[in-house]
């Protein structure tokens, strides 16, 4: 299982301590929420909040936009240090576009989905992405009450995957516990973001590394 945990829910004031923690973990990615205040009711970070991480950590970034109109930032999210660039599918009305345009700049590309968007609308582009993150609490906010249904859009992702014989990451965010986590992983998730169950644990790195073990 890919660990990802989300740094939304990190101390900002000691982001150097917290990368560097998450650095000594068994965490495979760093989860980077970057919200616009536009696509989703609250504003995160950007550029520089990644750059500071990235000048601590050699682990993958693994960048959910959550923001209208991504496009135009693609440039300046790879530049910061993005190793994987996920755009919400309810954000993108030319989505086969933006996912060309991320993969020509060399990383990897995704495409998220609320919570009410069904599996299906992937059809025709699920060929073309490295990861699909499914969200299990509508973006926005940490710490929020896992959405159970979830945990069937996972099972029709993976049939969708494996019948045409990809390998696509399918990646979840949301409410993710070891309770939560272990539905997941029987259902067929290959990455879980964590972010309040991580940081607000006694210790995080023992955390991770018993989600690691799901
Ligand atoms: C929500 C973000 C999540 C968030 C998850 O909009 O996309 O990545 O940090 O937080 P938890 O794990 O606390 O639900
Ligand atoms: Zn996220």
């Amino acid at each position: 299982m890919i660990i990802s945990p989300s740094v939304l829910s990190c101390d900002f004031g000691n982001i150097e301590r917290e990368t560097k923690m998450l650095e000594s973990s068994s965490a495979d990615w760093i989860h980077i929420d970057v919200m616009d205040g536009n696509f989703v009711p609250n504003i995160s970070f950007g550029f520089p909040v990644l750059k500071a991480i990235k000048k601590h950590s050699n682990k993958v970034l693994d960048v959910h936009l959550m923001i209208s109109n991504p496009d135009v930032y693609i440039d300046d999210f790879v530049n910061s240090g993005a190793d994987i660039l996920t755009v919400h599918y309810e954000a993108c009305p030319h989505l086969h576009r933006t996912i060309q345009l991320i993969k020509s700049k060399g990383v990897k590309a995704g495409i998220a989905l609320n919570p009410h968007t069904p599996v299906n609308v992937l059809d025709e582009i699920i060929t073309d992405v490295d990861l699909v993150l499914i969200m299990s609490v509508n973006p926005g906010f940490g710490g929020q009450k896992f959405i159970e249904s979830s945990v069937q859009k996972v099972s029709q992702l993976k049939k969708l995957i494996d019948a045409r014989n990809l390998d696509v990451i399918i990646e979840i965010d949301g409410g993710v516990n070891l309770e939560t986590g272990k539905k997941l992983a029987e259902a067929g998730a290959s990455a879980l973001v964590a972010g309040s169950f991580v940081f607000n644990s006694d210790s995080p790195t023992q955390t991770i590394e018993r989600l690691k073990q799901l």
